[in-house]
C-alpha cells in the first residue's frame, strides 16, 4: 500500500517514470524526516562526488531562504551541514533564486525551495531557480541540484495549478517531500519523499535486512514506529518500505483512492474560496496589510496597518477569548520588525467559520480601540533616530500577561476547591 502511494504521489510530481516502473520513494513520520532523509542523499551523494574527484568532503552546505521551517536547521546541525540562508527583505519574504544561486559553492549539496512558506504560504520560484542554477551549474561543472520542500504545497500545486512548473518536470529538482498530514487530508504522523530516480538514492543508505521473512530494504531514520497494531502489519506487509505507522499509510491510500484527482481538486479549491472569503473581510476592515499571496497555500497571513497602539500579538492573545488560537509571530532576518498573524484553512474551515473569524477580529479591533495604548520598551536598531525604532518586548508582555491570567484561573479554581472539599 505504501509503495502504491508513493507511486500515485511520484506521478503526481511528474516523476519521469516509464510505464511499469516504480517510484522511488518512503513514508516518513512527517515532512521533518523526509528532509532528513532527502538532506542525507544530497550529502552522501555530493561527498562521494568529491571522494572520486580527490577534493575535500568535510565541509557541505545547503542554500535555503531564511523562511526555511525549523526542521532544516534541525537536519544542518544534526548531520552536520553549514545552513547558508538567503536573507529576506522588507516587502519579500521568501527566497530569491538568484541571491540563492549566488551563494552556491562546490561544497553545496542541494538548494532547497520552498513550495508554500511555513510563514506565509507563498510558493518560491523553483523555475527560476532552476535555470539559473543550470547556466552556473554549466559554468562551474558543479551539479548542484535542488531538493523542493512540498510540505504544504505538494498536495495543492498539482490540483491548483496544474501548470506550474516547480517537480520532477525541472530537470535539477532531484527530490520533493511533502506532509501527508497537511493538504494531504490524513491525520498526524504521515510524510512522503520521492527521488527523481534511484540514482538519486544513494545505495549505501539503504538497508537490507532478512528477520520479517524476506528481503527488506529499509531507509527511514526510526526501524519501528507507530503502535503495536502497525508493527503487526509491518510483519504482514511484503512491500519495499514499511517503516510508516501502517494507519497513516492506509488513511493516505484510502484518500488517494477515495477522492482521487477530482476529488482533491474539490478540497483544494474550496479551502481557496474560503479563504478568499476570510482574506475580503479583512481587507474590509481597513486594518490589515495582507502578505500571503492568492496563488500559495491557502491561508490568510496578516499584519496591522498601524501597530503603534496595540500589536499583532494583542489581537491574538484576545482572538483566545472567542476560541480561536491563531499564532502571532515576528519574520526571520532581515524582516525581523515585521509581525504576522496567519490563519492556515484547512478542509474543515467553512465559510460560515471564515466570516466568524472576521467579526471576532472585529470585535477585538474594537476593544482594542478604545483600551489604552500598550507600554512597550523601544530600542534602536541603529542607535539612530525614532523612525527606526522597533518594538521588541510586545510578544514576551504578550505571554506574560497570558501566563498571569492563566494563574489567576488557577488560583481562583485551587480556592473555590479547597472550599469546597478542602482539597487541592
Ligand atoms: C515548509 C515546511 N517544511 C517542513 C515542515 C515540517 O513538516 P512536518 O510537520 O510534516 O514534519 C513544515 C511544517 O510546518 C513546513 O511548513
Amino acid at each position: 500500500m505504501q509503495n502504491r502511494c508513493v507511486n500515485i504521489i511520484a506521478h503526481l510530481f511528474n516523476a519521469p517514470l516509464g510505464e511499469s516502473e516504480a517510484a522511488v520513494g518512503v513514508g516518513t513520520v512527517g515532512s521533518s524526516e523526509a528532509i532528513m532523509l532527502a538532506g542525507l542523499a544530497f550529502k552522501r551523494k555530493w561527498q562521494n562526488r568529491r571522494k572520486a574527484e580527490g577534493k575535500p568532503f568535510d565541509k557541505p552546505n545547503i542554500v535555503t531562504g531564511a523562511n526555511v521551517q525549523v526542521c532544516w536547521e534541525k537536519f544542518a546541525r544534526y548531520f552536520e551541514v553549514e545552513l547558508k540562508e538567503v536573507k529576506l527583505r522588507d516587502d519579500y519574504f521568501v527566497m530569491d533564486p538568484a541571491k540563492a544561486v549566488e551563494m552556491v559553492d562546490e561544497n553545496t549539496i542541494c538548494v532547497a525551495a520552498i513550495l508554500g512558506s511555513t510563514l506565509n504560504g507563498e510558493f518560491e520560484d523553483v523555475k527560476l531557480l532552476n535555470d539559473l542554477l543550470t547556466v552556473k551549474n554549466k559554468e562551474t561543472g558543479w551539479n548542484t541540484p535542488i531538493h523542493v520542500d512540498a510540505a504544504s504545497g505538494g498536495f495543492i500545486a498539482p490540483f491548483l495549478h496544474p501548470e506550474l512548473e516547480w517537480d520532477f518536470r525541472l530537470p535539477l529538482v532531484k527530490s520533493i517531500n511533502v506532509s501527508g498530514h497537511k493538504y494531504g487530508l490524513v491525520y498526524a504522523g504521515i510524510g512522503w519523499v520521492i527521488w527523481r530516480s534511484k540514482e538519486d538514492l544513494p545505495e549505501e543508505l539503504i538497508f537490507h535486512i532478512n528477520y520479517l521473512g524476506t528481503d527488506q530494504p529499509t531507509f527511514t531514520l526510526n526501524f519501528s514506529k507507530g503502535n503495536y497494531a502497525s508493527l503487526i502489519n509491518c510483519f504482514k506487509l511484503k512491500s519495499a518500505f514499511y517503516d510508516a505507522g501502517s494507519s497513516q499509510v492506509i488513511a493516505q491510500y484510502y484518500q488517494l483512492i477515495r477522492l482521487g484527482y477530482e476529488g482533491y481538486k474539490n478540497v483544494m479549491e474550496n479551502c481557496r474560496e474560503n479563504m478568499m472569503v476570510l482574506k475580503e473581510g479583512l481587507e474590509k476592515t481597513g486594518r490589515f496589510n495582507i502578505i500571503s499571496k492568492d496563488n500559495g497555500v491557502p491561508l490568510v497571513a496578516f499584519s496591522l496597518k498601524d501597530n503603534s497602539r496595540h500589536d499583532e500579538f494583542e489581537v491574538s492573545h484576545m482572538l483566545r477569548r472567542f476560541g480561536w488560537i491563531v499564532p502571532a509571530y515576528t519574520m526571520p532576518p532581515d524582516a525581523q520588525h515585521v509581525t504576522v498573524l496567519r490563519v492556515v484553512i484547512r478542509e474543515d474551515f467553512s465559510r460560515t467559520l471564515a466570516e466568524r473569524l472576521v467579526t471576532d477580529i472585529q470585535k477585538v479591533l474594537n476593544e482594542l480601540d478604545i483600551l489604552p495604548a500598550k507600554i512597550t520598551a523601544k530600542i534602536a536598531i541603529n542607535g539612530e533616530g525614532a523612525d527606526k525604532n522597533i518594538t521588541v518586548v510586545t510578544k514576551k508582555t504578550a505571554e506574560e500577561t497570558q501566563l498571569r491570567e492563566i494563574t489567576t484561573v488557577w488560583r481562583k479554581f485551587v480556592m473555590e476547591k479547597k472550599k469546597m472539599n478542602g482539597v487541592c
